[in-house]
């Protein structure tokens, strides 16, 4: 038992945190992931080499992945490219974001979320998010829109849906595109419709670390054919593969998918029910589980939502705890369970292209032209940054059964008992906080 250990904790072993030498509330090795590709997997890419084509519109294989994500996500028409980001890029460009615009989006995220908005030479704006459901809503939005606001990106972070109605009718008031990022949310719906399918655009990411993978691709969805053409454009160097001609309207880079990608994409597309419902029933188990243990917040989804959680998110208060994030993580993995702080800051803190505005060689741009830069600063979007320093990050996945989300909040509730025992009572927070 280390030297730092208390009295009390000598003397009560099965409370004692691991941490303090304490038993372990789960002793048994966390699951390794399952097996991801198989037999569907090689029966594609035997019949995508059997073509002897792998371009993407000569053979079948990206043809059946486009129809099969229409059929699933209900919008007609889908653009297939390289990666999530490029799938971004495409949209952005397709709605016809340019230099001097600024696009609204949410200050936790991947970089390919803006990373299309500065290529195009636009200006990231970061809404705040809510503090429980961490996507921006409409009234975050509406306080960022100014004349010069082209476009929203939303991003569902964590595969939990954002609020769409509302943003929808906010973005059709103030005749605003509206991109919704689903790379971490495939399968994620609201109301029974896909996320993806209430924008302008809904765009997926095919990478390796997403429920569903290829290698790397990705997916631009969109009900409006004309902007259809334009992103498909946006993607493929403005060669027009629907027309048939070298269209050359603009300048677009090379983000096409072989049909290698396509077909390991199709098998995947296969398992995504199989794959979305099993995460989803293990976020809602542990969901309900933090729910009863004070001083934590489970994820919140809203009403209508259905969330296939990528990963899941749990905030705690340490007011209420007595105790800072860091230490209650260290606990909570002692115990033997892999939480670990997940992301470090939000977008505008953590980029240093953006603190620099160095995005581009030899050049401020497009921050250095922006008639306002938005302040890149503490401060900036205060929910974001309470959430990031409050949040742990839980590697849910489908391979984990009931017994590890159990043990889990086995885990969560002994380190949340312990520490609150030790705090003073009577203490203001644990007297204001209904948690
Ligand atoms: C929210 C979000 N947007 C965009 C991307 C970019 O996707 P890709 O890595 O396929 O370019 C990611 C990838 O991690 C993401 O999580």
């Amino acid at each position: 038992m280390p030297a730092n250990c208390s009295p009390k904790e000598r003397d009560s072993p099965m409370r004692a945190l691991a941490l303090h030498g304490g038993p372990k509330a789960r002793t048994r090795p966390w699951p390794a992931a399952g097996p991801r590709f198989g037999r569907e997997e090689l029966k594609h890419l035997r019949e995508a080499l059997a073509q002897n084509t792998l371009f993407y519109t000569q053979g079948r294989k990206t043809r059946q992945l486009c129809a099969r994500m229409a059929r699933l996500c209900g919008v007609p028409c889908v653009v297939p490219c390289s990666s999530g980001s490029a799938a971004i890029h495409a949209a952005v460009k397709a709605c016809g974001v340019g230099p001097g615009d600024e696009v609204i989006t949410s200050p936790i995220t991947d970089a390919g979320t803006i990373l299309g908005v500065v290529y195009e030479g636009a200006i990231p704006v970061f809404a705040d998010i809510d503090p429980a459901a961490y996507n921006i809503t409409a009234g975050s939005i509406a306080q960022r829109i100014t004349p010069r606001t082209r476009a929203v990106i939303v991003v569902h972070l964590a595969g939990c849906p954002a609020d769409m109605e509302p943003i929808v009718a906010l973005c059709r008031r103030r005749k605003l595109k509206l991109i919704e990022d689903c790379a971490q949310a495939w399968g994620a719906r609201l109301n029974g419709r896909w996320v993806g399918s209430f924008g302008t655009f809904g765009c997926f990411s095919l990478n390796d670390f997403k429920q569903i993978s290829c290698g790397d691709g990705g997916l631009v969805v969109t009900r409006d054919k004309a902007l259809y053409r334009h992103a498909w454009l946006a993607a493929d160097k403005c060669y027009d593969r629907l027309g048939g001609t070298r269209a050359m309207e603009f300048v677009a880079p090379n983000y096409r998918i072989t049909e290698l990608q396509s077909a390991v994409a199709l098998a995947q597309l296969g398992k995504l029910p199989r794959i979305a419902r099993r995460r989803h029933e293990l976020g809602e188990r542990l969901a309900a589980g933090l729910r009863r243990i004070p001083g934590v917040i489970p994820h919140h989804v809203p009403r209508g939502g259905y969330a296939t959680y990528w990963f899941y998110l749990i905030q705690l208060v340490p007011a209420v705890l007595g105790v800072d994030v860091v230490t209650f993580a260290q606990a909570v993995q002692a115990e033997g369970i892999p939480v670990r702080k997940g992301y470090v800051d939000p977008v505008y803190l953590a980029y240093p292209y953006l603190q620099r505005r160095s995005a581009f060689n030899h050049s401020d741009w497009p921050f250095g032209a922006a008639h306002v830069v938005p302040p890149y600063r503490k401060g900036y979007c205060p929910n974001a940054e309470t959430v990031i320093a409050n949040c742990l990050f839980f590697p849910l996945n489908e391979w984990l059964s009931a017994r590890e989300v159990d043990d889990t909040l086995a885990a969560i509730r002994k380190v949340s008992e312990h520490y609150r025992s030790r705090r003073p009572s009577g203490s203001d927070a644990r007297k204001r906080c209904s948690c």
